[in-house]
């Protein structure tokens, strides 16, 4: 009782707790360093900051030390790490989310102002302030990252914080994995809880699918397990509705079967001296190759297949990557991708899941600029309406060329296979869906209307040329969109209205509407 009272105390400022606060361990060694928080003094952004110190020593960190800058720069995008908050906070228990979550409440009822917070796992989201805040309180899950199989071996407990790329490992052991993230860093709780399109997405649909049970912590600090039996509402609102109901801090993932996988990535000569793209072998091949792979005849669950079309220094480049989760070598179902006779380039080969995803990680790059990126799902189309969407992303860019870092990317991949028990309403086993992503990096933030209205328009044509053909479909994949779409408006009539029902449920003073700062609001 005593930890509680003292727990949720909300302290006043003051530098003398402070500073003996700190503990020396996190300290940073240099003299210039202000150990203060980017918050104005005695603000209820301060004062939590002091508290979750005197409460967490060693967990809480401010500009200018290691642990913060550390964050700071382990986030995938500029845009992320261009937002500072006043202070971090490094949970390592379920405890510790409680406790924050109780000092948040306290710090903010006497304060003018509540105090705004932002929760980050692997940071992989890519626009400014999905998962950081600048001037508030960023709380960081990647310490719960722990990863049990259960004694039949058939659900893994991972806490939400882990990266894909440490729990495949360890899941490997057993001959076992998970629906989870393809590229080094992606984590599990900003995947999960948004969707989850994998390697897995024609046998074993969304992530989200495939969780038994979420462990949360309610705005109130209250922990609860919920699933399928207890809090129904919220098991099936957290499928799907990312961060507007709880802090998650792990997930109980469906554990199944695997051994070797087959596939990799293949990289096409693209001749585009003559700019007649649609007379490109490469990219005729890999449209027709598309069609091929989307039609029903060809229907293959194991398969998947992406075009990942890019510009990047003036220059056209044109991959494709293909996976068999079962560990055959090009099956049928892929052979139009690896057919294609303008392959430069291929690394394809078997291994288990986390040589496979490691080894695919390496082709995109580690961390990226400032970046902006768009989405839009679509039934499966002809050649030439593939042909269309490859040729309106080439003239698209082209003329911005010269920008500075340009680095853009159109790519196409299959939506997952639902079985329907989301929040996202899709038609279960629907197959004929693609997913479509334009993105673009560059460096220099003059450039950013420049970019910005450049993906805009190539994404408004492509959907023009998909709507003209009758192919254009409403639904916005959470995990890709940029914040301006709306993603609960685009999943059909009552996604939007369940979500709230759930969120005034669970978070009456709607902390995760009004504080949590980053990511999608249902209001
Ligand atoms: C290079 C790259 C590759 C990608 N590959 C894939 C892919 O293969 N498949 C796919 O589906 N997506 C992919 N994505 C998109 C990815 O799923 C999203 O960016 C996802 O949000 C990343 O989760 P995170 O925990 O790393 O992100 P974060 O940026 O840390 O969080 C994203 C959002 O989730 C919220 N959140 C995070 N943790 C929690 C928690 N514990 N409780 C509540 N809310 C939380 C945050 O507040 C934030 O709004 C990729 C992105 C990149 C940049
Ligand atoms: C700090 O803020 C609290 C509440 O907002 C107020 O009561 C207190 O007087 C302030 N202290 C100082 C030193 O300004
Ligand atoms: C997975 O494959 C990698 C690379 O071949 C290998 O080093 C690792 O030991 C394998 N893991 C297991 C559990 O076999
Ligand atoms: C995993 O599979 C390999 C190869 O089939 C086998 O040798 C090993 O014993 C299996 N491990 C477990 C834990 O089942
Ligand atoms: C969908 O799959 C999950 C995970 O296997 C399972 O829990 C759920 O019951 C399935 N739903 C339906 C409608 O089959
Ligand atoms: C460009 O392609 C067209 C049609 O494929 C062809 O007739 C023409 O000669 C080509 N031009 C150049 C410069 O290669
Ligand atoms: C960014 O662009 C602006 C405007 O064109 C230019 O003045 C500036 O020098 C550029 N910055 C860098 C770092 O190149
Ligand atoms: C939301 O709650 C209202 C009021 O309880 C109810 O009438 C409505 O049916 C609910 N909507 C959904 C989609 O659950």
């Amino acid at each position: 009782m005593l930890r509680l009272v003292l727990l949720t105390l909300c302290l006043r400022a003051s530098a003398n707790i402070h500073l003996a606060g700190v503990p020396p361990h996190v300290r940073d060694t240099s003299p210039a360093a202000p150990l203060t928080p980017r918050a104005a003094p005695n603000s209820s952004t301060a004062r939590l900051c002091l508290s979750l110190e005197d409460a967490h020593p060693g967990k809480l960190a401010y500009p200018g030390q290691a642990v913060y800058d550390a964050a700071q720069e382990s986030y995938y995008s500029a845009n992320q790490r261009s937002v500072q908050p006043a202070c971090l906070f490094t949970p390592t228990s379920v405890d510790d989310v409680s406790s924050f979550m109780r000092l948040l409440q306290e710090c903010s009822r006497d304060g003018s102002s509540p105090v705004l917070f932002a929760v980050r796992s692997g940071g992989h989201a890519l626009f400014t302030g999905a998962a950081n805040i600048d001037g508030g309180v960023t709380v960081d899950m990647r310490q719960l990252n722990s990863v049990t199989l259960s004694s039949d071996g058939k659900t893994a407990t991972i806490g939400a914080g882990a990266a894909f790329t440490d729990v495949y490992p360890q899941l490997d052991e057993h001959n076992v994995t998970v629906v989870g993230g393809r590229v080094t860093g992606i984590a599990a709780g900003g995947y999960v809880s948004g969707g989850g399109a994998s390697l897995f997405g024609r046998s074993h649909g969304w992530s989200c699918d495939n969780v038994y049970a979420y462990h949360v912590v309610l705005a109130n600090g209250e922990q609860r397990r919920v699933s399928s039996s207890v809090d129904r509402d919220l098991w099936l609102a957290l499928k799907g509705g990312s961060n507007n109901f709880a802090i998650i801090t792990a997930f109980e993932l469906d554990a199944f079967a695997q051994g070797e996988l087959w596939g990799g990535s293949v990289t096409y000569g693209l001749d585009v001296s003559n700019t007649s793209l649609s007379a490109s072998s490469t990219l005729r091949g890999l449209a027709d190759a598309y069609v091929d792979y989307m039609s029903p005849a060809g229907y293959d669950h194991n398969a998947e297949a992406q075009i990942i079309l890019g510009f990047v220094g003036g220059a056209f480049v044109a991959q494709s990557s293909v996976f068999n989760v079962e560990p055959v070598a090009y099956p049928p179902s892929l052979a139009p991708f690896t057919d294609i006779d303008t392959i430069v380039e291929q690394n394809l080969f078997s291994g288990n899941v986390s040589h496979m995803v490691n080894t695919f990680s390496q082709t995109l790059p580690a961390e990226v600029a400032l970046t902006y990126a768009l989405v839009y799902s679509f039934s499966a189309t002809d050649a030439a309406g593939y042909l269309d969407l490859f040729s309106i992303f080439y003239d698209g860019f082209e003329p911005i060329a010269a920008t500075a870092g340009l680095q853009a990317q159109f790519l196409i991949q299959p939506q997952p296979v639902t079985n329907g028990t989301n929040a996202m309403r899709l038609a279960p086993d629907q197959r004929d869906v693609v997913m479509a992503s334009v993105t673009a990096v560059y460096s220099n933030s003059s450039d950013r209307a420049l970019v910005e209205s450049t993906v805009d328009g190539v994404f408004q044509r492509q959907k023009a040329s998909l709507s003209s053909q009758g192919k254009l479909l409403p639904f916005i994949y959470l995990n890709y969109a940029d914040v301006s779409q709306d993603v609960f408006g685009s999943w059909g009539t009552g996604a939007r209205e369940f979500l709230q029902n759930v969120s005034s449920k669970y978070d009456p003073l709607g902390v995760f509407q009004k504080q949590l700062v980053g990511g999608f609001k249902l209001f």
